[in-house]
C-alpha cells in the first residue's frame, strides 16, 4: 500500500504536478470512435483534471479542445461542429481543431483579433475503435500498438467511459497488480480458486509487472500483465463466449475520479454473430457507489462490479495512517519478490 506521501505524489494529476506531467506523456482512451460522429454532437470529457470537449469536424478529423470558450467561458459542449472546427453557441467564435480562432462574427469585419486567440487544443486519434487523446508536449509518442487494437482476424468489442468512479487512478491501478484478492473478491467467478490461500509471483518486466497466481490442488495458474502506467491484460477472462482476450485501460479523470475503457477480442468470430451475452459489457452503465446485487452465495455483488466496489469503498484517496505504514519485508506468498 502506498504511503501518505506517495499517495500525495501519485494522485495529483493536474497540469504542473509531477504525476500529472508524467501521465501527460501517454495517450489515453477518452471515447468510443463510433459515438463521436462527423459533425455530430460534441462530447464533454474530463482527463487529468482538465475539462475538454471532443468532436469530429466535417472533414472527419477528431478535435479535443478546452471545454470553456476562450471568450467568456461558455461550454463548447453546446457548440456546433462545422467543417473546420467547433463554434461557440454564445457569440459564435469558431475554433479550428488546433485551437486557432477562425471567426468572430460579432467583431468588426476588418478585425484581426481572432488571429491572436489560440484556444487550448490537443491531439486526438482513433485506434482499434477507441478515441485516444494526448495532452503532453510535442512530439507525441506513437499510439500504443497493442495486438488487440490492431488484429483483424476476429470480432472486437470496445467500450467503457460513462460516469467515472469515485476513486483516484492510482488506487485503481494498485488493484490490477493486487492478485491476492482473486480467490476472495472473485470467488464466484473463479470457484476453483475460491477461498484458497494463493501463491503469487510478481516479476518486474520492461512493460510493467507480470503476476502469476496459483492455489493448492488446482493445476494451472492465472496470469495478469500490468502495463505501465495504467493498462492491463488478463488470461482466463470470462466475458460472454470464450476464449476472449481482454485489455483494460484505466484512465485518470482527476485527483479523485477514474474511468476505464476495455477491448474484448474474439479470435475467428464474425462480429455479426455476437450474442446479447457477448455484448453485455458494452451495454452496461454504472453509477458511483451503485453495485448490481446478485445471489451468488458469496458477497452478493455482480462480477462486473466487484473490483469497482472494492476500490471505490476504500474512499476517493486511501490515506495510510502514517508515513511509517507497515510494509512487509520478508517473503510470504503475497509479497513481491523484488
Ligand atoms: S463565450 Fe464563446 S463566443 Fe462568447
Ligand atoms: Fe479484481
Amino acid at each position: 500500500m502506498a504511503t501518505r506521501e506517495e499517495n500525495e505524489l501519485f494522485t495529483r494529476v493536474g497540469p504542473g504536478t509531477p504525476a500529472g506531467e508524467m501521465l501527460r506523456r501517454y495517450w489515453w482512451p477518452v471515447g468510443v470512435s463510433d459515438q463521436v460522429q462527423t459533425k455530430g454532437a460534441p462530447v464533454a470529457i474530463r482527463l487529468l483534471g482538465e475539462d475538454l470537449v471532443l468532436f469530429r469536424n466535417g472533414q472527419e478529423q477528431l478535435g479535443v479542445v478546452a471545454l470553456h470558450c476562450s471568450h467568456r467561458g461558455t461550454s463548447l459542449e453546446y457548440g456546433r461542429v462545422e467543417d473546420d472546427g467547433i463554434r461557440c453557441p454564445y457569440h459564435g467564435w469558431l475554433y479550428a481543431n488546433n485551437g486557432q480562432c477562425l471567426d468572430q462574427p460579432a467583431e468588426p469585419e476588418d478585425s484581426s483579433y481572432k488571429e491572436r486567440i489560440r484556444h487550448p487544443a490537443y491531439q486526438a486519434r482513433d485506434l482499434g475503435g477507441l478515441i485516444w487523446a494526448y495532452l503532453g508536449p510535442d512530439p507525441a509518442p506513437e499510439l500504443p500498438q497493442y495486438d488487440l487494437l490492431l488484429r483483424t482476424d476476429g470480432a472486437r468489442l470496445v467500450g467503457g467511459g460513462g460516469t467515472p468512479g469515485h476513486f483516484n487512478w492510482f488506487q485503481n491501478v494498485e488493484n490490477t497488480v493486487d492478485q491476492a484478492h482473486l480467490p476472495f473478491l472473485h470467488a464466484s467467478g473463479y470457484p476453483e480458486f475460491a477461498m484458497k490461500r494463493p501463491k503469487i509471483e510478481w516479476e518486474r518486466t520492461w512493460y510493467g509487472v507480470r503476476a502469476e497466481t496459483w492455489v493448492a490442488d488446482v493445476s494451472g495458474s492465472k496470469v495478469s500483465h500490468f502495463i505501465f502506467p495504467a493498462h492491463n491484460r488478463v488470461t482466463g477472462a470470462r466475458v460472454g463466449r470464450t476464449p476472449a482476450h481482454n485489455m483494460f485501460f484505466r484512465v485518470p479523470v482527476d485527483d479523485t475520479h477514474s474511468t476505464g475503457f476495455f477491448v474484448n477480442f474474439f479470435p475467428g468470430v464474425d462480429a455479426s454473430t455476437l450474442t446479447e451475452e457477448d455484448l453485455r459489457p458494452i451495454k452496461r452503465r454504472s453509477e458511483p457507489h451503485e453495485y448490481q446485487r446478485v445471489d451468488d452465495g458469496w458477497w452478493g455483488i455482480a462480477s462486473r462490479d466487484q473490483d469497482r466496489m472494492a476500490v471505490e469503498t476504500q474512499g476517493p484517496i486511501v490515506i495510510a495512517p502514517s508515513s511509517t505504514w507497515h510494509r512487509p519485508t520478508g517473503q510470504s506468498s503475497c509479497c513481491a519478490r523484488w
